[in-house]
């Protein structure tokens, strides 16, 4: 058996997350880590919070405070609303770690000994009056396409031309607003990408079929233009200090310990916990593990290029990724959510209004996987009210209800069984393995609308068979059906437990059976009979609540979906 090996890409540690970031990379990562649990897989889920950088030190000075308190700060709210959505790490880190710095520091050693690092002077643009230097796209003026006038120094928002932050006509400082800007020149360091680049290439064409067409196109497009060196430090305060003589001043940049940080963080979870194996185990066996990696897509180039780069440059035999999920963007009422003008649903908010399971499902079931998608409260609630109450809740209620009314609380006898029982055997066995099919591809949407129709079976069973007439002159066959109807509450719980924790577990309880789900490996035909007969379950108020119209409409004006 194979490790599985997941990773989702590491929030920002300021600002904080919305749905926009839960759907992103956390959840999918999640869902996919708890169905190879339920598949009883032998899973590692990191993540953690992204910590260094610019945005960190202009926040703290923000909000007054040293950066590491105010870091510590954000990360702990990280971690409380991630908890609020069930998201099941096996740990959640910090890349400011003393073991982040570790592995960031022998991976560089390694880099630098095996020829892979290089000195050159920069130009940098300084702002006295902040006192700092200012990273590209902190510089803001007049782009020289277009003439758009909030044009950043790396790239214009409007022509998208790549720019140079000498380029801009009148730059000011986004910090604050001062015009009064120098260039200096300055010392920085260089990983020689183009030099790893043959190696990266062979690598690459080894996952042609494998990875995602996007992300192995996108991979093949920056090889195909060339791969220039990257500046890996910068004049900052904030980050690891590098270790090398005349640089002890400067820091590595972000992107350059960002992602070494899944190892890093990797570290703190085995430090931490000493009976669990060893990070080692994890990165440095690859042939024992199978690495999947979920992200935005602006985040593909650095997985598929940067960090496999910088991997592969130690010599080392580190474990780089097999497979990538790269997600497109979740919009807002048509447009991006926003911080700022306080537009979009935040995750404290969002766990506010409803229960977690009703946004895991939402949001798994309109994942942006192949376009970018857009959030409604319409949308939103009807896909709760339709799903999740009409389809799944009322199966359930229905068959507890009926059960209770005939024959008590307790699992009735199946008897022998007829036509339409074979044909719900053949038809949950084929749904289950199509279920399967698009979990392990990560195809979730398809995997979702195929998890509902395995929940609509259950309901034309049930049409089909009309057991409250059965049970008039038939109790057998009345018991046969709603004995299966109890087990199928069961098989619904174990599937639908990647995506609803929470409900899965109530499922579960309900009729009496595992604890922990566990993926359904017999065929229907025996799965369907497992619940012994005589077993107590417990009657149950519904499990979901409609949302009504009056409250769509609250929550569109409270949330500004309206003025967008
Ligand atoms: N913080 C980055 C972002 O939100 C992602 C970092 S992913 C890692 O875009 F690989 F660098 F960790
Ligand atoms: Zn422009």
């Amino acid at each position: 058996m194979t490790k599985q090996l997941i990773t989702s890409a590491l929030p920002y540690v300021n600002g904080l997350p919305h749905l926009g970031h839960l759907v992103g990379c956390l959840l999918p990562a999640d869902v996919y880590a708890r169905y190879q649990r339920v598949l009883g897989e032998e899973v590692l889920y990191v993540c953690g919070t992204d910590e260094h950088g610019t945005p960190s030190e202009v926040g703290a000075a923000k909000e007054n405070m040293p950066v590491d308190e105010y870091c510590k700060k954000y990360h702990d709210l990280h971690v409380e609303m991630y908890r609020g959505f069930n998201l099941g790490f096996d740990y959640f880190g910090r890349t400011s770690s003393d073991q982040n710095k570790e592995i960031t520091y022998r991976i560089f050693h390694a880099l630098d000994k095996n020829g892979f690092i290089e000195e050159k002077t920069t130009k940098q643009v300084y702002s006295p009056d902040d006192g700092r230097y200012l990273p590209d796209s902190y510089v803001m003026g007049t782009c020289p396409h277009c003439g758009y006038e909030k044009a950043k120094g790396d790239q214009c928002e409007n022509c998208t031309k790549i720019l140079d932050p000498t380029d801009l006509i009148n730059p000011k400082s986004v910090l604050s607003g001062s015009s009064n800007l120098e260039i200096r020149e300055t010392r920085h360091l260089f990983l020689q990408l183009p030099k790893i680049e043959a190696e990266l290439d062979q690598w690459i064409e080894t996952k042609k079929g494998l990875w995602p067409d996007i992300a192995y196109s996108i991979a093949k497009k920056w090889l195909k233009e060339g791969l220039k060196e990257r500046g890996i430090t910068r004049d900052l305060k904030w980050g690891f200090s590098v270790p090398k003589e005349g640089f002890e001043n400067k820091v590595f940049y972000v992107w350059f310990d960002a992602p070494i940080g899944y190892i890093g963080i990797t570290k703190q979870w085995s430090d931490e916990k000493p009976t669990e194996r060893n990070w080692e185990d994890w990165w440095l066996k690859p042939d024992e593990v199978r690495y999947t990696e979920f992200m935005g897509k602006d985040n593909i180039p650095y997985h598929t290029i940067s960090f496999p780069a910088t991997l592969k440059g130690t010599g080392e035999n580190w474990k780089t990724v097999d497979f990538l999920k790269g997600m497109n963007y979740l919009n807002f009422a048509g447009g991006k959510f926003s911080k700022s003008a306080h537009r979009g649903i935040f995750l404290d908010d969002a766990i506010r209004e409803f229960p977690a399971d009703y946004w895991r499902y939402w949001l798994i079931a309109n994942a942006p996987e192949s376009d970018d998608t857009n959030f409604s409260f319409d949308q939103f609630a009807a896909v709760v009210n339709k799903d999740l109450n009409d389809v799944l809740g009322n199966f359930i209620n229905r068959v507890l209800k009926m059960t209770e009314k005939n024959f008590g609380c307790q699992v009735p006898a199946i008897g022998a069984i007829t036509e339409n029982e074979k044909e719900l055997y053949q038809t949950l066995d084929n749904l289950i393995a199509d279920y399967k099919r698009y979990m392990d591809g990560l195809e979730f949407r398809k995997a979702m609308s195929t998890l509902r129709e395995i929940w609509v079976s259950g309901n034309n069973y049930i049409a089909k068979t009309e057991p409250w007439k059965v049970v008039k002159t038939n109790l057998e066959y009345g018991a046969t059906i709603l004995g299966t109807a109890l087990n199928m509450i069961r098989l619904f719980a174990n599937l639908s437990a990647p995506v609803m924790p929470e409900t899965a577990q109530k499922m579960l309880a309900l009729v009496g059976a595992e604890k922990t789900p566990v993926w359904p490996t017999e065929k229907m035909e025996t799965y369907l009979k497992e619940l012994p007969a005589g077993k107590a379950f417990t009657p149950s108020d519904p499990l979901f609540q409609k949302i009504l119209p009056e409250r769509v409409e609250e929550l569109k004006i409270k949330y500004k979906e309206t003025e967008a």
